[in-house]
C-alpha cells in the first residue's frame, strides 16, 4: 500500500481487538460488508495488527478498496498494557519506543502513514504524568515527520484533558474512551470535547450498556424504526455526536451497523435515551 491522501473523518470504525486468528478473515469481511475504518493497535495482548496489515493487503491487491479509501487508526499501549510480545526495547527510552512501536505498526499495516494514532491511555489512572507528557510529544514528532495524520487519545477522563488544556500542550483530535450510559454516555468528557473541536469516539456502546438495549423506549424504537436495538443505539450515538466503533464478528450484525447510519432519531428520542442511565 502507498502513502495515503487525506481520507476524511470516517462515520463508523471497524474494532479488531480480541479477534485472534479470526482477526484476518474478520477484517477483511468487515471491509467487503463495506467499512472503511479500522481501528487497531500495537498491542499483541488484545490486537492482531500484523493480521489487520495482511487482510488490508489483500483488500488491495484484489482491488476492493485502495489505501487512499481507507481510514488506518492504531495505538501506542505502554508496557503495563503489553504482554511478552513488545513492540519496543523497553529500556529505551519512552520517546523512542513511541517511534519504534509506530515504525512496527506501519510495517504491519503496510503503510507509510496512518490516518491517526491514539495514546491507548495514560500512564497514571487519575493525573496527566510527566511520562505522558513525553510520549505525546514524541507522537507529536511522529506526526509532523508525516508518519500520522492525526492524534488522540483514549481510555482519559475529564481531569486528564482538563490537564492536558493547563499545561498548554497540544490538544488531541480524537477521544476515544468506553462510553457507559450510567455515566450520561461519558458526558463530561464529550461536552469537554464538543467546546475544543475533539472528535470523540465510543466503544462498547452495546456491551457496556445491556439494560438499555433491553430497555422499553428502545424496543418502542426499534419496532416504530423497523430497526434492532444495536441500531438504535448506534443511531443515537451518532445522533449526539459520537463516532461509534463495533467489534463485530458477525457478518449479518456488520450489515445491521452499517445500515444503522441510514437511520435518523427525532432529537426527543436523542435526549431520552441520553438521560436513560445516568
Ligand atoms: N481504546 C481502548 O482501550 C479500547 C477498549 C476496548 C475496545 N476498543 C476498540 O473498540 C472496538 C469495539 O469494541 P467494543 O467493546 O465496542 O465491542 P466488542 O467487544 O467488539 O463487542 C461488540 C459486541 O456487540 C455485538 N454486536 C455488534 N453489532 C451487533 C448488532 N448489530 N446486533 C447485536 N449485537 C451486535 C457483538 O456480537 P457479535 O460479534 O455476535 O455481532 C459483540 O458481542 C474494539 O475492537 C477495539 O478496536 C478500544
Amino acid at each position: 500500500m502507498s502513502t495515503p491522501h487525506r481520507t476524511p473523518i470516517p462515520d463508523f470504525l471497524y474494532g479488531t481487538a480480541w479477534k485472534e486468528d479470526r482477526t484476518a478473515s474478520l477484517t477483511e469481511l468487515a471491509v467487503r460488508a463495506g467499512f472503511r475504518a479500522i481501528d487497531t493497535a500495537n498491542q499483541r495482548r488484545h490486537y492482531f495488527e500484523a493480521e489487520v496489515g495482511e487482510a488490508l493487503a489483500v483488500a488491495c491487491q484484489t482491488g476492493l478498496v485502495r489505501r487512499d479509501d481507507l481510514f488506518l487508526q492504531t495505538k501506542f499501549t505502554y508496557q503495563r498494557g503489553q504482554d511478552d510480545h513488545l513492540p519496543y526495547d523497553p529500556a529505551a527510552t519512552l520517546s523512542v519506543q513511541v517511534a519504534q512501536s509506530l515504525a512496527n505498526s506501519l510495517e504491519h499495516l503496510g503503510t507509510a502513514c496512518v490516518d491517526s494514532y491514539l495514546l491507548h491511555g495514560p500512564s497514571d489512572n487519575d493525573d496527566w504524568t510527566d511520562d505522558d507528557a513525553e510520549v505525546w510529544e514524541a507522537m507529536r514528532t511522529e506526526r509532523d515527520a508525516g508518519r500520522t495524520r492525526l492524534l488522540g487519545v483514549s481510555n482519559v477522563s475529564l481531569r486528564h484533558l482538563d490537564q492536558m488544556t493547563a499545561s498548554r500542550i497540544e490538544l488531541p483530535a480524537f477521544v476515544q474512551n468506553r462510553c457507559y450510559a450510567r455515566h450520561g454516555w461519558d458526558r463530561e468528557v464529550r461536552e469537554f470535547c464538543r467546546e475544543h473541536e475533539i472528535i470523540y469516539q465510543g466503544f462498547s456502546l452495546l456491551t457496556a450498556n445491556k439494560n438499555v438495549l433491553h430497555h422499553p423506549l428502545i424496543a418502542e424504537l426499534a419496532e416504530g424504526a423497523n430497526a434492532t436495538p444495536a441500531q438504535i443505539v448506534f443511531s443515537f450515538a451518532r445522533g449526539v455526536g459520537i463516532l461509534p466503533l463495533t467489534g463485530t464478528s458477525n457478518a449479518e450484525h456488520m450489515q445491521q451497523d452499517l445500515a444503522s447510519r441510514e437511520l435518523t432519531l427525532p432529537p426527543e428520542a436523542l435526549r431520552t435515551i441520553e438521560s436513560i442511565a445516568g
